[in-house]
């Protein structure tokens, strides 16, 4: 199956991306591969044993969140030296999104942008971060406040590559699948409901389902300039819990779960969702174990903290909200008392 990545406001190169399609792949040039300890040991021999290259390296980094840092970025970039890599060599990333938004802005930046290949083995990089182009690393004072829109030159998703994934990593990445259908696609919400993701060819349907919704909003707005915002659907109210929580508490496909609930309240109050609409979501959430709660130790600061989220321009929140299931509205102009009002009642 292949579906296509066709810019039609950016210059960046079109792309396709391919689910279980990686029986052979030839690669004319030098190639490294960037993965990290916990992905080199269970599935690199899998990728190896497909790609064809004229020469290639791996560097496998240390696995988790706390390492999408300049530190490791820098060691893919000694690596890239090491090797001798040129303008004409590849990167591949071959991880999930840690792996994916660091391998990507090494590639955009190491002799001023040399292609590469994501290779997502998440369902959460699979479903939405190997596909459009968002790149980076965290520092202190965030989550990728550094980074690049550097587009891959393909994306391979393969399912077999799921079937190690621990349960909670395989429910936050439903989070992301959830989240595409809520805001986009009644159709597809409502199959959703009807279809269990555990069975294999279901959840090969969600995951092209959810890269056609991707890839559509991505072609439309790489820069997140308008429509592709509504993909941080669930993620303002989600930046504040994981950073309440330190990053330690929840997954970050498990506190968008949060925030879309929390974002729900706010849409219901504002009449754009009904009750009963906002029910069906957290039902479907709930199915996949995901959390829908989250004790916010004070409403207040939960509030101001939206203003370190680096999508909130000008001093002015901007929420995402779902106008009905597969329909969505961007707002910046939601009175404070209101959203106070919904963060008390989701206060636990
Ligand atoms: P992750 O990359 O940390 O992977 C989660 C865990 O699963 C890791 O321990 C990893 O080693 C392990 N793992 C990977 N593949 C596995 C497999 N097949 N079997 C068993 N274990 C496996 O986390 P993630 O959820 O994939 O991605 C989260 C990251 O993606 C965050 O840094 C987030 O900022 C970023 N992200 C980027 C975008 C984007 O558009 N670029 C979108 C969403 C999220
Ligand atoms: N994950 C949000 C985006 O790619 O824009």
């Amino acid at each position: 199956m292949k579906i296509d990545v066709i810019f039609t406001q950016t210059t960046s190169q079109d792309y396709s991306v391919y689910i279980d399609e990686l029986t052979q792949l030839t690669l004319n040039t030098k190639v490294l591969i960037v993965t990290n300890t916990t992905v080199q040991k269970l599935h690199l021999q899998t990728l190896l044993t497909a790609l064809k290259t004229n020469e290639c390296f791996v560097v496998a980094l240390p696995d988790g969140e706390s390492y999408k840092n300049f530190e490791t970025l820098s060691q893919i970039l000694e690596a890239c030296f090491e090797h001798r890599l040129d303008r004409k060599s590849l990167l591949i990333a071959f991880g999930g999104g840690v792996i994916g938004d660091m391998t990507g802005f090494a590639a955009s930046i190491y002799q001023r942008g040399i292609n590469f290949i994501q290779v997502p083995t998440t369902l959460l990089s699979q479903v939405d971060a190997s596909v459009g182009g968002k790149t980076g690393i965290n520092n202190a004072y965030g989550k990728n406040l550094i980074g690049s829109f550097w587009q891959p030159q393909a994306v391979y998703c393969e399912t077999t590559f799921l079937k190690t994934l621990p349960p909670r990593e395989f429910s936050a990445g439903v989070a992301e699948i959830i989240k595409m259908a809520v805001t986009f696609d009644k159709d597809f919400f409502q199959w959703l409901e009807t279809h269990d993701l555990s069975v294999d060819e279901n959840l090969k349907m969600a995951i092209a389902k959810s890269i056609e919704t991707k890839a559509r909003v991505v072609s439309m707005d790489e820069r997140e300039e308008g429509i592709r915002a509504v993909l941080n659907y669930g993620h303002t109210f989600a930046h504040v819990i994981e950073n309440q929580t330190k990053y330690t508490t929840y997954l970050h496909g498990e506190a968008v779960a949060i925030g879309m609930v929390m974002a729900n309240k706010l849409a219901c109050k504002l009449g754009l969702l009904s009750l009963e609409e906002a029910k069906r979501i957290q039902t479907l959430l709930e199915r996949y174990a995901l959390p829908t709660a989250y004790a916010i130790p004070c409403v207040e600061a939960f509030y101001d903290a939206f203003f370190l989220d680096k999508k909130s321009a000008h001093a002015k929140i901007k929420f995402i909200l779902a106008k009905g299931i597969g329909g969505h509205l961007i707002s910046d102009n939601v009175p404070k008392e209101l959203v106070l009002e919904s963060l008390k009642e989701i206060h636990v």
